[in-house]
């Protein structure tokens, strides 16, 4: 795993929602590794642990890299603080991403709430190869829209409430398009029970199905023990790392 360290300067900042930031940040050496589905992370200040945050954007040619977060507790919070201009601290990138194939021909990705982030440089890939599907609590939550209808892809939004798209979780839509499309690769990032729900879907009609996973971090990079999570490789447990051998993983591997 090639990673760097490093202070890199923030080269746009943006309120795209309640307690929701997007930060461009300028790391050319970064952004020429990096792949969909992995993640930096990065240090808030007065804070020993590192925060994991998907990366939601790579502009190679610009050598950027877009992260999109949410304000969950004090490390979020102190990162937000940060402005355009200023330096942010990050390892980067980390872990194993998601499958890309230019074999490929349809593919679903899927994101529920803050886990909808890491769809969008898979929906730059795949543009109109691929149906995004999102999933938000209500209209106030909802993020991205516009980037992923830039994309090409065909876009389906969801919210728990109906107060924007369709009313009710992204298995409904997801549920219809398997019923009438031949798909060759489902990616998905989102709470557990949603997740568990799409690879099960997906198990049914003999789907490949790709899911992000979330645990708590403490190194990043496979060296504390921290990120443990039970998988199976050729029928035996296995204690996977989240950090190193996921985020993304086969969800036929995940012990749910
Ligand atoms: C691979 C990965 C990708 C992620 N991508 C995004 C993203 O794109 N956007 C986004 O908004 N959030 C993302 N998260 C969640 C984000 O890392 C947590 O919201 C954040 O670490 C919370 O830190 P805090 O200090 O604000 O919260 P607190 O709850 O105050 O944190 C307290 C402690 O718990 C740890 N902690 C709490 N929640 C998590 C968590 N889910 N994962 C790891 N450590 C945690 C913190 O490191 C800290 O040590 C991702 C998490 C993972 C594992
Ligand atoms: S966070 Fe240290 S091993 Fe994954």
């Amino acid at each position: 795993m090639k990673y760097t360290q490093g202070i890199f300067p923030i080269a746009a900042k943006q309120a795209i929602a309640k307690n929701i930031y997007s930060f461009t940040i300028s790391c050319p050496e970064v952004a020429q590794a990096a792949v969909p589905g992995q993640f930096v992370h990065i240090r808030a200040k007065g804070y020993t642990l590192r925060r994991p945050i998907s990366i939601c954007g790579i502009d190679k040619k610009k050598g950027t890299l877009r992260i999109v977060f949410e304000i969950r507790g004090e490390g979020t919070a102190e990162i937000a603080k940060l402005n355009e201009g200023e330096l942010i601290d990050m390892l980067a990138p980390l872990g194993h991403g998601f499958t890309v194939d230019d074999s490929f021909g349809k593919v679903v990705l899927i994101g529920g709430g803050i886990g909808t982030p890491p769809m969008l440089p898979l929906a730059e890939i795949y543009g109109e190869k691929a149906a995004v599907i999102t999933g938000f609590r209500d209209s106030s939550a909802v993020i991205l829209q516009d980037d992923f209808k830039r994309t090409g892809a065909e876009t389906i939004l969801c919210t728990d409430n109906g107060s924007a798209g369709i009313h009710g979780f992204v298995t409904q839509p997801f549920g219809e398009i398997i019923e009438k499309e031949k798909i060759d690769l489902v990616c998905a990032c989102g709470p557990m029970p949603m997740l568990k729900n799409i690879a099960a879907m997906c198990r049914e009609k003999g789907i490949r199905c790709e899911i992000s996973l979330e645990e708590r971090m403490a190194c990043g990079i496979g060296a504390c023990l921290g990120c443990a999570c039970r998988t199976k490789r050729n029928d035996e447990e296995y204690f996977a790392h989240v950090c190193k051998d996921g985020p993304v993983f086969n969800a036929e591997e995940v012990i749910w």
